[in-house]
């Protein structure tokens, strides 16, 4: 167990200088999976080493797959190709993860040996129906909690075949489940979706050089395919970096520049939002690296002005909503969110969780069934919880920023699945936050 570790976090200052955040956290979760399942030896560089790819890291090794490293985001991969992994002597503990135990279905699904996929608390608590559904019709036979939860026991020595699905709900992380499924299964499986999401995972396949074809939203591989061995170059988060895109905008005389940020432009609805707020963002340098778009993001701060932020732009940040909610109490008017009510099965119910600590810290913040409304105007001082999740602790710490008091946060242990170092990389950027742990 992590020691408890609470934030407290003193009013005001602003953002300067340059910064490379960590890598992506997506990203490098896949390049466990698909450098495992590859033939021949995979480096990457830039890999995230935080909790979450260490969880999927160390569910490869149990399954018998050499991997060396991380030694400062280098990892050599010795890929034992689609049929060489082994059954895991443990159940595989995928810790805070959703993303480890969502894709890890569909990869295991069509194993010839039989999983357990287990999680934290709040892992336990996240609906898993949404990829056991599709894999049991590819002819998967998975068992879950009644709840539909984890654990989740995975029979191997099943025959699948591909489907056709239709995603009821915009995920990136269903479509990678279906498709690395689709990896196993005897003829094509296709996955439509009904909004843009993250493409990671298509893309990735592409670089080990399996074909995978997209019309419009939907998007078709074929199985009993190969994975070539290839390198990769993990970009930094930009999931990451939004905390310092909305810190340096929302800090009077901020002026940043984070380096080598992933603009996969299903990543950057944090980058259109805000503008559309009125930020003021560059994006300098754009480059292609490893089949991902990268880019410098120089922002200055701005004074920004409330929204109805566009349904599209939804699945497109959605990871960056706790940071986004702390942009609409620093802008002048009301901002309104609908069509998110996703956030709600997060690591926590990020509508509530923030709704519940802005209200702490002074600020008119209502939540609904899929969103939220937010008066924008001045934010207090005060006590918040994160509930164990990372985004909502890093976004409160942000806040102080542009708060008139002290703003602490309890239970921030795990910033540490995402973003290891954030305190210290915000405080060298010119937040003043402490850490507290109770050792
Ligand atoms: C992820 C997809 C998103 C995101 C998560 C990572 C991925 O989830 O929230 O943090 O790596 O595919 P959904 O696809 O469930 O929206």
């Amino acid at each position: 167990m992590t020691a408890r570790i609470d934030y407290r976090v003193a009013p005001g200052g602003r953002l300067t200088g340059q910064a490379r955040v960590p890598g992506d956290k997506s990203i490098s979760h896949r390049s466990v999976m698909l450098g495992s399942i590859a033939e021949g030896t995979t480096r990457v560089t830039g890999f995230l080493e935080a909790e979450d790819a260490l969880a999927t890291l160390a569910a490869f090794r149990q399954m018998g797959v050499t991997i060396e490293g991380p030694e400062q985001g280098r990892l050599s991969i010795q890929g034992v190709g689609l049929h060489g992994l082994r059954a895991s002597a443990e159940p595989l503990y995928l810790g805070n993860s959703g993303t480890s135990m969502r894709l890890l279905c569909g990869l295991l699904a069509g194993q010839s040996f039989d999983s357990i996929l287990t999680g934290d608390r709040s892992l336990s608590k996240r609906p898993m129906r949404r990829v056991t559904e599709p894999l049991r019709q590819m002819g998967a036979r998975i068992e879950t909690t009644a709840e539909g939860t984890a654990p989740i026991h995975i029979h191997g020595g099943q025959d699948l075949h591909g489907i056709d699905y239709t995603m009821p709900v915009a995920s990136a992380q269903v479509k990678s489940c279906l498709l690395l499924a689709g990896l196993y299964a005897e003829g094509e499986t296709c996955v439509t979706e009904p909004a843009p999401t993250r493409d990671h995972t298509e893309r990735m396949l592409q670089g080990f050089g399996y074909e995978v074809r997209r019309k419009e939203s939907r998007v078709c591989l074929r199985g009993g395919g190969r994975l070539s061995a290839t390198s990769l170059d993990v970009p930094a988060d930009i999931s990451s970096a939004a905390f310092f895109l909305v810190g340096a905008s929302i800090a009077p005389g901020s002026e940043l520049l984070l380096e080598h940020v992933g603009i996969n432009p299903t990543r950057t609805g944090v980058i259109d939002i805000l503008r559309l707020m009125g930020a003021k963002i560059d994006v300098l340098n754009s480059r292609v690296v490893g089949g991902e778009p990268v880019a410098d993001l120089k922002v200055l701060s701005s004074s920004l002005k409330g929204i109805h932020i566009p349904d599209r732009l939804v699945p497109l940040a959605i990871d960056e909503f706790p940071v986004l909610f702390v942009a609409a109490a620093c802008a002048e008017g009301e901002t309104v969110l609908t069509g998110a009510a996703e956030l709600r099965v997060k690591e926590s119910d990020r509508i509530q969780v923030m709704a519940d600590g802005l209200k702490i810290l002074g600020v008119e913040a209502r939540p609904t069934p899929d969103g939220i409304v937010i008066q924008g105007g001045r934010i207090g001082g005060g006590r918040v919880v994160s509930h164990g999740d990372h985004r909502i602790a890093m976004a409160f710490a942000i806040a102080a920023l542009r708060s008139d008091d002290t703003i602490e946060i309890e239970d921030c242990a795990n910033v540490n699945t995402s973003f290891p170092g954030f305190a210290e990389l915000a405080q060298s950027l010119g937040l003043q936050v402490e850490v507290l742990t109770d050792e």
